[in-house]
């Protein structure tokens, strides 16, 4: 049943303009239906539909929302912008094959208006790890996943773990700047072969591919030797590792990201170049 909002439920509907997509998810809120936003940049693949498969499970009456935006704003000056995937028909088609309802293709117009110059600053663990290289990367993911949370006003969003320093600064955020949003992280879909699955992925050639394995080969070996603690855990995963030109591989507290405390859960994060391409991947770790 289409209602003169623009929603139908059990139906995709498509909303471009994000003042009319938060007058449907406002009514249906009030209505007393749970908002569960996926944020995405499009090109979807397993992970994010994983992700909107993990959202429909949501206990209550859930509306899953899905955005897809190639954000401007968290791509540095010498990134993949223009050269990013954007299928958009393919990837209405797998909302729709998930049962999405709401999806928001908003243009950049519409998230960045003329004199827009307003940020979220991420603070010290945003110029960390992946910020080290990608400077005001994550002012950039801050600043548009606030924008999404006012427009969609979701009960409940949720992330891949597979950028986790990205789901940490966002749920710092949520805590820092009490955004009422329960944010929730989703374990990383892999290929069989271990490979993290990521929009990114399409840019390997087939050798690249078989090179890129050794990231999730070394995280696995690493926390394979956990039991003997944090120095071996990065001496096995530098191991693996050898002969690719890595940007960073540590292993930090998975709640704060800063240095691992023994006894306490940790993550081992890497970061490296496979040809033109930068990858990323992590797993967890008990120290
Ligand atoms: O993880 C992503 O795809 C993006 O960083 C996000 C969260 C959609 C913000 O643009």
């Amino acid at each position: 049943m289409k209602t003169r909002n623009g929603y139908a439920r059990g139906a995709l509907t498509v909303h471009s303009d994000p003042a009319a997509l938060t007058a449907v998810t406002r009514a249906l809120r009030g209505a007393g239906r749970k908002i569960v936003l996926v944020p995405t940049m499009g090109a979807l693949h397993d992970g994010h539909r994983e992700l909107i498969r993990h959202a429909r499970k949501v206990p209550g009456a859930v509306v899953p929302v899905v955005s897809i935006f190639v954000n401007p704003l968290q791509f540095g000056p010498n990134e993949d912008l223009t050269r990013y995937p954007r299928p958009l028909e393919a990837d209405l088609e797998a909302c729709r094959e998930e049962g999405v309802e709401l999806v928001l293709t908003p243009q950049v117009e519409h998230m960045y208006p003329p004199g827009s110059q307003t940020r979220i600053v991420a603070g010290g663990l945003g110029a960390d790890l992946e910020g080290a290289s990608r400077p005001g990367h994550f002012d950039g993911v801050l600043t548009v996943v606030a924008k999404l949370f006012h427009i969609v006003g979701p009960d409940v969003a949720l992330f891949g773990e597979k950028d986790y320093q990205q789901l940490a600064l966002i749920k710092r955020m949520v805590l820092d700047l009490d955004f009422g949003v329960s944010v929730v992280g989703v374990p990383t879909v892999r290929e069989p072969d271990g490979l993290a699955r990521s929009s990114r992925n399409v840019y390997l050639s087939a050798e690249d591919r078989e090179r890129a394995l050794l990231l999730s080969r070394a995280l696995r070996a690493g926390a394979a030797v956990s039991a003997y603690g944090a120095d071996a855990v990065l001496e096995r995963a530098r191991e693996v590792l050898a002969g690719l030109p890595v940007e960073y591989l540590e292993l930090r507290d998975a709640e704060t990201l800063g240095a691992p405390v023994p006894g306490a859960r940790a993550r081992l994060l890497v970061a490296a170049r496979v040809g033109t391409t930068r990858l990323i991947d992590n797993v967890p770790v008990q120290l």
